[in-house]
């Protein structure tokens, strides 16, 4: 799948976002490593703190797929935004080689490694993700 087809699967999930109190809409699709697509949107919570950002549903419904590995990340937001710190955390659990796109719905993006986004990381301590 290419960087462009990955940026469109994530301009389709943005589609999907339930974003009612900011009107911010984020879709994601996450590319795993044996090449499978997996999207997700923001989800919004009357109880704001609850709500859930596009790139944590997409991570969460991969790995409840059975995927733990992943090549590449593509976020799409009106203004090509980049990811929060708790999404650059929670990606990183499942390895720090990860390229990510950040587009917005022209198709536009541009290429950036969690690696930069996220430098001396904590990556947990003799933890067997197996
Ligand atoms: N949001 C995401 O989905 N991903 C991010 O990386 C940043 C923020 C969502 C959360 C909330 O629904 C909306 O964008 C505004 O913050």
């Amino acid at each position: 799948m290419t960087a462009e087809e990955l940026v469109a699967a994530a301009i389709a999930a943005r589609e999907r976002a339930y974003c009612v109190y900011s009107d911010y809409a984020v879709g994601a699709a996450l590319l795993t490593e044996s090449g499978e697509l997996v999207t997700g949107c923001n989800v919004e919570n009357a109880s704001y703190g609850l709500t859930i950002c596009a790139e944590r549903v997409a991570a969460s419904t991969a790995v409840a797929q059975g995927h733990r590995r992943f090549q590449a990340l593509a976020v799409v937001t009106r203004d090509a935004a980049s990811m929060c710190g708790a999404c650059r955390q929670f990606l990183r659990e499942f390895g720090l080689d990860l390229t990510v796109y950040l587009g917005d719905p022209s198709g536009a993006f541009r290429r950036v490694e969690l690696a930069e986004l996220l430098p001396d990381s904590f990556g947990g301590h003799s933890v067997d993700r197996g």
